[in-house]
């Protein structure tokens, strides 16, 4: 059988293949010489009809080429793909100076426009964010926030507890409230202490003003002087600035919790007058949150020396004061995931004037 010359193959399968000007041109290519019927694949497989010595110096000649083909191949073949990358990046290119459309765009829930609104509010009186685990045990959620044992919040009815039971016999708890991060910030730093503790907090409560899961934000401040009228001025300060009323009222009416003493709660003014619900001056108080200053055995709880050190302490539902700012009637509704609600009571993140957005809107 009259052997081709391999040089002439040669020449045209690397012309084939340099040629190729898209991917699917270059799989023809590698078909023609490598595939199945490939012109290379058939003069492997006539290898087995040749003399010894010939298999021998034409199979190292055939598999060399190979070799050179297939070095072609993914040359092209990264070439073709740059080609094809590059022509999308082009094609593809966003904008991002144009302005955003917004009607189209996402909106910033109302839970997360009150938690930066109340950050925001907080960080400038020098607070700084602090957060801790959802899954609590019972020591930081309960004990060493002073709640005896036989406190109702303990009871299931009120906590969700997890199954799985450690060895002394407790449960872990999804956090009833965010007041385990007093705890743990107030063991893990020394004082002095200022932080804004904004989270989810769960209880087994379901109706038009309770959520089994809702968000809660925690204050707490400890230091060598800080008093109960720093207390006062602070959360005056907080409820007129959240509010953005410079005349609210603000009452705070005594009250108990197990980690505070004294402790207060917190009414703003507000009128109910003709039905509706009015925030500002009128007869009627609307309670908003809870606080107190931190009880000394919740400070020897974490190793503090309440002889040395005090403050206080403060708590607040976010869906209740953002469903009192924002006019949001059920609760529930929060999560819902229904787009229409978001769009309505939602926010939109750019509208804010700037320089890229525009300056009017
Ligand atoms: N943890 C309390 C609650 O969930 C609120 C609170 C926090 C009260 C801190 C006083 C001080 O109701």
């Amino acid at each position: 059988m009259a052997m081709e010359s391999l040089d002439h193959i040669r020449d045209e399968l690397l012309r084939l293949v340099k040629g190729a000007t898209s991917l699917d041109g270059l799989e023809q290519a590698r078909v023609g010489a490598l595939g199945r019927k490939g012109r290379l694949t058939g003069l492997l497989k006539e290898l087995g009809g040749l003399a010894a010595d010939d298999r021998k110096t034409r199979g190292a000649a055939l598999n060399q080429l190979k070799d050179e083909i297939e070095a072609a191949l993914a040359e092209a073949h990264a070439r073709l793909n740059d080609q094809v990358l590059n022509a999308r990046l082009t094609q593809e290119r966003v904008d991002v100076t144009l302005p955003v459309d917004a009607a189209t765009a996402g909106r910033i829930h109302p839970v997360s426009q009150t938690i930066d609104e109340i950050v925001a509010i907080f960080g400038a009186m020098g607070f700084v964010v602090a957060e801790g685990p959802h899954i609590e045990d019972d020591f930081h959620n309960f004990t060493a926030l002073n709640i005896p044992p036989e406190h109702p919040a303990r009871q299931e009815q009120d906590t969700f507890y997890l199954a799985a039971t450690a060895a002394d016999g407790s449960r872990k708890v999804l956090r009833t409230h965010t007041s385990p991060v007093q705890i743990r910030t107030m063991l893990r730093q020394k004082p002095p202490i200022r932080i804004i503790v904004p989270g989810r907090t769960f209880r087994s409560d379901h109706d038009a003003t309770h959520s089994p899961m809702f968000h809660q934000v925690e204050g707490l401040i400890i230091d060598r002087a800080t008093h109960m009228g720093h207390l006062k001025g602070c959360l005056i300060d907080f409820c007129r600035a959240y509010f953005g009323m410079a005349d609210l009222p603000v009452r705070f009416r005594p009250s108990y919790f197990p980690f505070t003493e004294p402790s207060a709660e917190v009414d703003i003014g507000c009128s109910r007058e003709g039905g509706g619900l009015k925030i500002g001056a009128g007869a009627d108080w609307l309670e908003i949150l809870g606080c107190g200053m931190v009880h000394p055995k919740v400070l020897r709880n974490c190793n503090i020396d309440p002889d040395t050190y005090q403050g206080f302490a403060f708590g607040m539902g976010i869906e209740r004061i953002a469903m009192l700012k924002y006019g949001i009637p059920d609760l529930r509704t929060f999560y819902d995931s229904d787009l229409r609600w978001l769009r309505h009571y939602g926010f939109v993140p750019l509208d804010v004037p700037t320089l890229a957005g525009g300056l009017a809107r």
